[in-house]
């Protein structure tokens, strides 16, 4: 088997920087509390009517696509990580496609949320390993801004995301001791309501025997619950979260699924060179760190500038990383996510 690798890598974040102190012109929460809980201290907001998703992916797997010493036209195969696509369908994918003149070739968009990237990797590196494509264009865009609740209601969820897009070439590694050595993708559907988007969609509340809530017109033969006007009604359109059941989850997972890469190739934490996880949450990152006993320079966040923009987080901080010089040929390089879903996953890189 081919071993694969990162042979490219590129992120974009827009332009229009928006500050804990802009969120609380719109709503009542504070600078003080965004950091401490978060760490976060701005974000980026695309532009509304000019940027979308796949635009922001595009930027960044331009980027991606020269550094990997190759143009759109040797692209195999296109792997889209997001949660926030342009349309409900098609997917952001062939969008991104048509955008950069690659027509004809494969294109899958995945839904893993803020494990997405990870996913993808892992999809992308089973089809260099086997064979069937040299060129993998994986991308990871996020578009948060248009959908989230900016009143206090919503403050909770939206203070913590932000927009931006990263991107990748996998293709064959020459050195069969370089390049992704495993990947681990993980899922438990029981918390699948715990971070999520409900509406629209079809389960007229059926999952969550809460059918009034929904809407759920009973004296209607076919049709009408995928969006019903009580959801628009109730502005019952935006993500929820239990952010205190994520947490405690996600703190639990991340090692998991970072010692589980590990082992798969007889390392220990001591041989990370770098560790790379989804800028979920400052404080998870350093409960990660620390239960890992990582030094500071070993672990890359960037959240604090960024927000949390999911399936792209992971492709821009490692992206930072490698542009910084932190990330350099010979590496362990660790890359690790968990969310929505929920899904979680690992991937450990020899670079
Ligand atoms: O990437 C996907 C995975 N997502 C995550 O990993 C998120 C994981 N969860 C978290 O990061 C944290 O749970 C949050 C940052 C979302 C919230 O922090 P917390 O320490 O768990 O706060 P909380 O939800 O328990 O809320 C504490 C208080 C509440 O007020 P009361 O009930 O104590 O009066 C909230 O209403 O903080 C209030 N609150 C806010 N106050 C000011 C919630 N959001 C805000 C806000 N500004 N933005």
């Amino acid at each position: 088997m081919i071993r694969a690798k990162i042979g490219g890598i590129g992120y974009y974040v827009p332009e229009k920087v928006v500050t804990n102190h802009d969120l609380t012109k719109v709503m009542d929460t504070s600078d003080e509390w965004i950091r401490e809980r978060t760490g976060i201290q701005e974000r980026r907001y695309a532009e509304k009517h000019v940027e979308t998703t796949s635009t922001l992916g595009v930027k960044a797997a331009e980027i991606a696509i020269e550094r990997a010493g190759i143009t759109a036209k040797d692209v195999d195969f296109i792997i889209f990580a997001t949660l926030s696509p342009d349309y409900y369908f098609p997917g952001s994918g062939v969008l991104l496609q048509r955008a950069m003149g690659m027509q004809g070739i494969g294109a899958l968009d995945i839904r893993n949320q803020c494990s997405g990237f990870v996913y993808g990797l892992s999809i992308a590196e089973q089809f260099v390993r086997t064979g069937m494509y040299k060129n993998v264009l994986l991308v990871g865009a996020e578009m948060h801004s248009c959908g989230l609740d900016f009143t206090t209601r919503g403050r909770g969820v939206s203070v913590i995301f932000g927009d931006g897009g990263g991107a990748v070439v996998v293709q064959p590694s020459e050195d069969e001791n370089r390049g992704i050595l495993s990947t681990h993708l993980h899922a438990n559907g029981d918390g699948a309501e715990q971070l999520a988007y409900l509406n629209p969609g079809s389960h007229g509340g059926v999952h969550f025997e809460d059918k009034e809530r929904f809407g759920y017109p009973e004296d209607q033969e076919f049709g009408g619950i995928f969006l019903t006007q009580k959801m628009i009604d109730d502005e019952d359109l935006y993500p929820n979260m239990n952010g205190q059941a994520v947490f405690k989850y996600a703190v639990t997972k991340f090692p998991e699924v970072i010692k589980e890469a590990l082992d798969t190739n007889g390392y220990t934490a001591a041989d990370i060179d770098m560790l790379v996880p989804h800028q979920a949450n400052l404080r998870i990152s350093q409960f990660v760190q620390k239960r890992l006993g990582l030094a500071d320079d070993k672990v890359w966040n960037n959240i604090q500038k960024y927000g949390n923009t999911t399936a792209a987080s992971i492709p821009i901080a490692l992206c930072e990383a490698w542009e910084a010089g932190a990330v350099k040929e010979g590496d362990l390089v660790c890359l690790a996510a968990f969310g929505s879903g929920f899904t979680w996953g690992s991937a450990l890189i020899r670079w």
